[in-house]
């Protein structure tokens, strides 16, 4: 997956001139979600203006290519704006930047489980996610330069008649952004909440039993921006009836937006969890039914903590109920060999595999990749 990102966020320079137009530019880059690698191939771009709600301001949008097989690393948009947009109505505008071409637009779940046959590992597929700027108010005095510098951008994703927004920080911040294993299991998750959606995906019965089930109490570990405990409290209303989205306190501050982005329901809630201290009392006292951990395994060095969370989780949960273990559904794309020492921690913990799948990542550019997803109950 490909994510196109703000390296500059929007700023608007206004007209010289009474009704001369403003112009907005901003500096956009496409990346991993590791941000360690550009995107290779070629791809156009359109970028729109659109308001507060998403409404297009411009009768069209302008056009751009990523030449990513001349080494590009950067691109300079702009729009000009007419000076009477806007400003007058205090509008708030905000910029979107897409890929032109539907097939490599990747705006609904469905677009991202793709058929690991239907194509070859040619590097032609693969989806570029498009961004949208957070509102770059209109000046109020015309004759100065006004550059805002909003630390957010949104992405959203459609599924039936829902829609997930989730903001992340534009910066170098790997805690406050999507990444791809949340993304595929968020994917994946929306399509096991719908039966007639299920045959498109690889099943994993025993986690679809689970969330069949009501009154079920989810904890997410390192849940970054929320997206997974966000899709799943969006999809599954029916049989949550408590989830707690996890991490650190630097997280806190997007996850407080992205609650509020999506959902008003006394259900969801976050809190700080460290891995490294003890488990937080009202965590502690609380039957959970599930563990999500999304891409959360990369760091061998925090892994132990990890593992050890989730031991005290599913222990917890053993001694309230012989009937009802606690379940760990993870989701990662392993990066190198040395996050294989997750396996044989939860092994030592008493965590056995129940099931497991994997669901192929086409690269555009690049080589296929993989996310892999693990349900573990304790033995
Ligand atoms: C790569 S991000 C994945 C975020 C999210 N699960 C997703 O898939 O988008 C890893 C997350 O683990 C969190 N994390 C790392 N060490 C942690 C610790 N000791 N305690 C709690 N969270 C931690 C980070 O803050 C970060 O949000």
């Amino acid at each position: 997956m490909h994510y196109i990102r703000f390296l500059k966020p929007p700023r608007l320079l206004s007209g010289r001139r009474g009704n001369a137009p403003s112009v907005l530019k901003a500096k956009v880059t496409i990346t991993t979600d590791l941000g360690e690698s550009f995107l290779w191939a070629n791809v156009d771009l359109v970028v729109e203006l659109t308001d507060g709600t998403g409404n297009d301001v411009l009768e069209r949008g302008k056009g751009y290519t990523w030449k990513g097989s001349e080494g590009m690393r950067s691109l300079e948009v702009e729009l000009l704006i007419p000076a009477s947009r806007g400003k007058e109505s205090g509008e708030a505008l905000r910029l979107l930047v897409r890929p032109k071409e539907e097939f490599q637009a990747v705006e609904t779940f469905e677009s991202f489980l793709g058929d690991s046959n239907e194509h070859e590992d040619t590097g032609e597929m693969g989806g570029v996610m498009a961004v949208r700027s957070m509102a770059i108010d209109m000046p109020s005095n015309q004759s100065l330069p006004v550059s805002t510098s909003p630390s957010m951008a949104e992405r959203t994703f459609k599924f039936g008649t829902s829609e997930i927004h989730i903001w992340e920080e534009t910066g170098e911040s790997i805690a406050r952004h999507i990444w791809d294993a949340g993304l595929l299991i968020s994917a994946y998750l929306a399509s096991a909440s719908v039966p007639s959606s299920r045959k498109a995906i690889p099943p994993l019965p025993y986690l679809h039993k689970t969330l069949s089930q009501k009154d079920l109490a989810v904890i997410e570990l390192g849940a970054g921006c929320g997206i997974v405990g966000i899709t799943l409290c969006t999809l599954f209303k029916q049989q949550i009836s408590q989830i707690l989205l996890t991490d650190l306190p630097e997280a806190s501050e997007i996850l407080t937006q992205n609650l509020s982005s999506n959902l008003s329901s006394k259900n969801i809630s976050h809190q700080v969890l460290d891995w490294s201290s003890p488990l937080p009392q009202n965590v502690r006292e609380t039957q959970w039914d599930m563990a999500v951990v999304a891409d959360c395994t990369y760091n061998p060095d925090v892994v132990p903590d990890l593992v050890q969370t989730l031991r005290r989780l599913g222990e917890a949960r053993a001694r309230a109920s012989a009937s009802r273990q606690m379940l760990v559904l993870l989701a990662m794309k392993v990066r190198h060999d040395s996050e294989m020492v997750f396996f044989e921690l939860m092994a030592e913990a008493g965590f056995v595999v129940r099931e497991k799948c994997t669901l192929p990542l086409p690269v555009l550019g690049g080589e296929d990749e993989e996310i892999e997803i693990f349900v573990f109950a304790m033995g």
